[in-house]
């Protein structure tokens, strides 16, 4: 590690230097026939990174307050426009979708996932475009997600007894975020991987791995921005963190597709019922029938196996979480929500998925919590491939756009008291997240829109509608204060800081 002290005198020295040569070099009338969003002004090299912060989502709402709908912000050496308002986002991902569809390199994302061979980080293109219809027509469509009903009722079942047990041992306690998260993964890795992870050997070391990625993910890594300051993840350890965890996933993946494989192989004559064939079983078929015009490689199905533990298990639970934390923080919301489950359960005292769609106001708690908190409050990061105008601005080609969902949904011009929990709003309108209201897009719009939507919902208000029917939830009554601490931990997906701990009583209704 190098302390700060050691860098601040090459630093200050390079600064000043920067700007000596800004001076003489600056040619304003390159600039001067194009109409750029407006900027905060920048420091030399750093751009305005210093302005981010550690809640990057806040801080530009902040500076789009002064700066406006559209404005142009550098990441050290990266240019960057920040859309904050309805009508900007709709220009990006609707009406000039095409452009604004490839994503930024990032390194690593490079590293880790087989050189961007995934979904989520491949550029905009022929490859994208070829996976990305595999993952929405044939992994993540309602009648696949339908086909794995009942994994996810089975692991509802084992949450319930879970928390059961808990709740009648001697502690009092129950950490929710813990159950919450061996739900999420547990359902996503019997999806993808056919069995769960939790209770396997290897669970420590599975989970760990899933940490470690949202943790390089959510680090902030100058070298991006910053080229000359790229020596900096070698010398601090990033880089070799990233190589091991690149080693890990492969090893991973190299032997749940071998694993699958092989039980192809002995088992050929098994009748397939639809809901034990798993993900890595369809692109393994996939890659069976494919031919030399579309070749499928193995990189491949492991990159697009990543993506799913990469973009959906962290997400999804953290909606889930922050779900639960409103609830618990408005008991009379969650008391006119448990009355809705309880009655539409009625005398049968369970409920299946079918039961979701007579359950409105569960509906509208759940999208209520992800307009508040959108697990990705900046969505992904886009990159232009062409010079293009929005709202009479001109953005040149490569400029990175950041879409500030986070603000755009508790923006006041679109929205009544914005910042209260209120899921009555959703009533009676056909405001949805799935891309066509501007105001309101947690899972992004348009080519790059997550094709995840109907998979997450899913567990997300079974997940919902179980703990309501079986419980009475509440906070500790000592120390609540704590306990409903809202507070945002950094990263990029922003999860609560503090962990959901709460008490739970069985119901007899
Ligand atoms: C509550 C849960 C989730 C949220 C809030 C969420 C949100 C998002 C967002 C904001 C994007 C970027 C959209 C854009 O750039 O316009 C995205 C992309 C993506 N999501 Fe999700 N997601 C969730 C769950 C899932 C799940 C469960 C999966 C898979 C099983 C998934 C797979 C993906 C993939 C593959 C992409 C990349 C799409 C592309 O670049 O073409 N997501 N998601
Ligand atoms: C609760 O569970 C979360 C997630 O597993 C964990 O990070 C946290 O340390 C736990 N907190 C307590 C107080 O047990
Ligand atoms: C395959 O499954 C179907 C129904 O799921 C059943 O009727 C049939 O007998 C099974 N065939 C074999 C060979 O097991
Ligand atoms: C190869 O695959 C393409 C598209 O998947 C298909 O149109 C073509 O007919 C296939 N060719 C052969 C020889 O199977």
């Amino acid at each position: 590690m190098i302390s700060l002290s050691h860098l601040i005198v090459p630093l200050v020295s390079f600064i000043l230097f920067i700007i000596f040569l800004s001076k003489w070099y600056c040619n304003p009338s390159s600039t001067s026939r194009k109409r750029l969003p407006p900027s905060p002004p920048k420091l030399p090299v750093i751009g305005n990174l210093h302005q981010l912060g550690l809640f990057p989502h806040r801080s530009l709402q902040a500076l789009s307050k002064r700066y406006g709908p559209l404005m142009m912000i550098h990441l050290g050496r990266v240019p960057a426009v920040i859309v904050s308002t309805a009508d900007a986002a709709r220009e990006v991902m609707k009406n000039q979708d095409v452009i604004f569809s490839n994503r930024p390199k990032l390194s690593i994302i490079d590293k880790i996932i087989y050189d961007s061979k995934d979904i989520a980080f491949a550029p905009y293109g022929e490859y994208w475009r070829q996976v990305r219809s595999i993952c929405v027509l044939q992994l993540l469509s309602n009648k696949r997600v339908q086909s794995f009903r009942r994994i996810r009722e089975e692991e509802m079942s084992r949450m319930i007894l879970k928390i059961r047990h808990l709740s009648s041992s001697s502690a009092s306690y129950i950490n929710l975020s813990d159950i919450l998260v061996t739900l999420t993964n547990d359902i996503i890795c019997r999806v993808a991987l056919g069995r769960r992870y939790s209770d396997a050997e290897e669970s420590t070391k599975f989970e760990s791995m899933l940490k470690e990625l949202a943790e390089l993910l959510g680090t902030f890594n100058p070298g991006d921005y910053i080229p000359w300051l790229n020596w900096i993840k070698r010398v601090n350890g990033f880089e070799a963190r990233v190589e091991k965890l690149a080693r890990w996933f492969d090893d991973f993946f190299e032997g749940v597709v071998e694993e699958h494989r092989n039980r192809k192989k002995g088992e050929t004559n098994l009748n397939d019922s639809g809901d034990e064939t798993d993900l890595v079983d369809i692109l393994l078929e996939i890659q069976r029938e494919s031919n030399s015009s579309s070749p499928i490689e193995t990189d491949t199905i492991k990159a697009v196996i990543f993506d799913i533990f990469a973009a959906g298990t962290d997400t999804t639970y953290t909606a889930l979480e922050w779900a639960m934390a409103e609830l618990l923080k408005h008991p009379k919301t969650m008391e006119k929500l448990q009355n809705e489950v309880r009655q539409v359960a009625g005398s049968k005292l369970e409920i299946t998925e079918d039961d979701l769609e007579k359950m409105l106001y569960l509906k509208a708690v759940m999208k209520e919590s992800l307009r508040l908190h959108p697990p990705l409050p900046l969505l992904l990061p886009r990159e232009c491939t062409q010079d293009s105008a929005i709202l009479g601005y001109d953005i040149a080609v490569g400029t990175r756009v950041i879409i500030n969902s986070w603000a755009i949904a508790r923006d006041p011009l679109s929205w009544e008291n914005p910042e209260d929990f209120c899921p009555e709003r959703f009533l009676n309108t056909e405001m949805d997240f799935r891309g066509l209201n501007f105001e309101y897009i947690p899972f992004g719009a348009g080519r790059r829109g997550c094709p995840g939507i109907t998979f997450s919902i899913a567990v997300n208000e079974l997940a919902l509608a179980k703990l309501m029917l079986n419980f009475n939830l509440a906070l500790p009554l000592e120390a609540t204060e704590r306990y409903c601490d809202m507070t945002e931990a950094p990263g990029n997906t922003v999860t609560k800081k503090f962990p959901l701990i709460v008490t739970a009583h069985p119901c007899s209704c």
